[in-house]
């Protein structure tokens, strides 16, 4: 077992874990927080993405011990902000989603989209159009394409989020 001292949502807490404890089912199993979902367990479907510092991440790939007293916000921290509060009802507006299961790692990973697209951190299609600053239909879904849906209710998404982005 090894101490972690895990910073969730703005709380502290200190877990005893197996070091080969995913962030993912650290978040789960050991602080109830099953907003952020389980998918393939892999790193391919996205669902599990949560914010690090801002930065999106999968959960999944990450172990807990190496997130010590780094900041990782939730779906439950975003729900409880206003900040996000836009993007979420673009999402209920647009059917940004059928089933919900991808929904937490959707609007986790469109938050920190935006803000890598706000920094100006380049994408494929960025440096394809090179000069093209606006966040585009085609930016979006490349940025967003480590989510998947599969209920295909991309186009809600799609259409979610460039209604915050512009
Ligand atoms: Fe982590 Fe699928 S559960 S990427």
């Amino acid at each position: 077992m090894v101490e972690v001292r895990i910073r969730v949502n703005g709380a502290v807490t200190t877990l005893d874990l197996q070091p080969q404890v995913s962030l993912l089912d650290a978040l789960r199993e050991h602080l109830g927080l099953t907003g952020t979902k389980k998918g393939c367990d892999q790193g391919a479907c996205g669902a599990c993405t949560v914010l690090a510092d801002g930065e999106r991440i999968n959960s999944c790939l990450a172990l807990a011990v190496q997130y010590t007293d780094r900041e990782i916000t939730t779906i439950e921290g975003l729900a409880a902000g206003e900040s996000t509060r836009a993007l979420r009802e673009a999402f209920v507006e647009h059917d940004g989603f059928q089933c919900g299961y991808c929904t937490s790692g959707q609007l986790c990973s469109a938050v920190g989209m935006l803000a890598e697209h706000a920094a100006g951190a380049p994408s494929v299609v960025t440096e394809h159009l090179a000069g093209h600053a606006e966040l585009s239909e085609a930016e979006i879904r490349e940025r967003m394409s480590g989510n998947l849906c599969r209920c295909g209710a991309y186009n809600g998404i799609v259409t979610a989020i460039r209604q915050v982005a512009t």
